[in-house]
């Protein structure tokens, strides 16, 4: 099994960015299991029910979300209904959406899990006893079980990669927006990375435009964010290759933006 992972898609230069790169991708990679973090997806916070449906026809299989899940009111009306989303698990069990769902794939599943980190962030339920019952879970389902934590500490993101290492076939971190170079096997088979990066503005701070960030640094006054509808691109991802025990075999990162075009990849 392969699955090619995106990280965080932020507003409409994230969202051109799958539309430029996701087919040369999933003709270069052929994916097994395609799927993205979304959490940023409409103007850089949350997800509406018309970019969930067009994420999907562009060849998403799945998407994970994170802090912004609902950061769009709608939301709370499509999500329930929305099969192939997973919100963070660790959320209290009043929050709409699941935080597991499995993907067919010919006559296997894979598990696709979702949680949230709590250092620095929304203090949500424990994300690493929500792993335990849910690896146990899905273990009676599956060996294929992908989880994206999304959290803000690199050390926080890597406790969860080692508490899972054996038991899940990947962790992967999203939230940071910065990728990191750390991708690696872990010596029970789990592939890890501790943050795959964002997909968006490439010119931007995380995505958002420059200039209110830096004001907000220089000032300390509140200052809107601002997501650009325009600018060059930047796609983030990791292509994660799974042996039939669900173990991970490879684990690679992938970064296009002009200075490393995806020819060079
Ligand atoms: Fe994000
Ligand atoms: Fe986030």
């Amino acid at each position: 099994m392969r699955i090619l992972f995106i990280g965080d898609i932020v507003g409409k230069v994230g969202r051109q960015a799958i539309t430029t790169y996701l087919p040369k991708l999933k003709q270069h990679y052929r994916p097994t299991a395609t799927i993205v973090n979304a959490e940023n997806a409409a103007h850089g916070k949350g997800l509406t029910e018309k970019i969930y449906k067009q994420l999907l026809r562009e060849g998403v299989d799945f998407m994970t979300m994170g802090n912004h899940t609902y950061g769009q009111r709608q939301i709370y009306e499509f999500i329930d209904d929305a099969k192939r989303m997973v919100r963070p698990a660790n959320f209290p069990d009043e929050a709409p959406g699941v935080g597991m769902r499995y993907m067919q794939i010919n006559d296997t599943k894979l598990a696709v899990i979702n949680l949230q980190g709590r250092a620095f962030m929304q203090d949500i339920d424990d994300p690493f006893k929500k792993a335990d019952a849910l690896i146990k879970e899905a273990q009676k389902e599956t060996p294929y079980i992908f989880v994206d934590f999304h959290a803000e500490t690199t050390s926080e993101k890597n406790a969860m990669g080692w508490y899972l290492d054996g038991r899940a076939s990947a962790v992967v971190g999203t939230h940071t927006h910065i990728q990191t170079s750390d991708n690696r096997i872990l010596p029970q088979g789990t592939g890890y990375i501790t943050d795959v990066g964002m997909t968006g503005f490439y010119d931007g701070i995380l995505g958002i435009n420059r200039d209110e960030v830096i004001y907000r640094f220089i000032s300390s006054l509140p200052q809107r964010h601002v997501v650009p509808d325009e600018g060059r691109e930047v796609l983030s991802g990791v292509v994660i290759d799974l042996d039939k025990n669900g173990k991970t075999k490879k684990i690679e990162r992938i970064l296009i933006n002009e200075d490393n075009p995806f020819e060079m990849v």
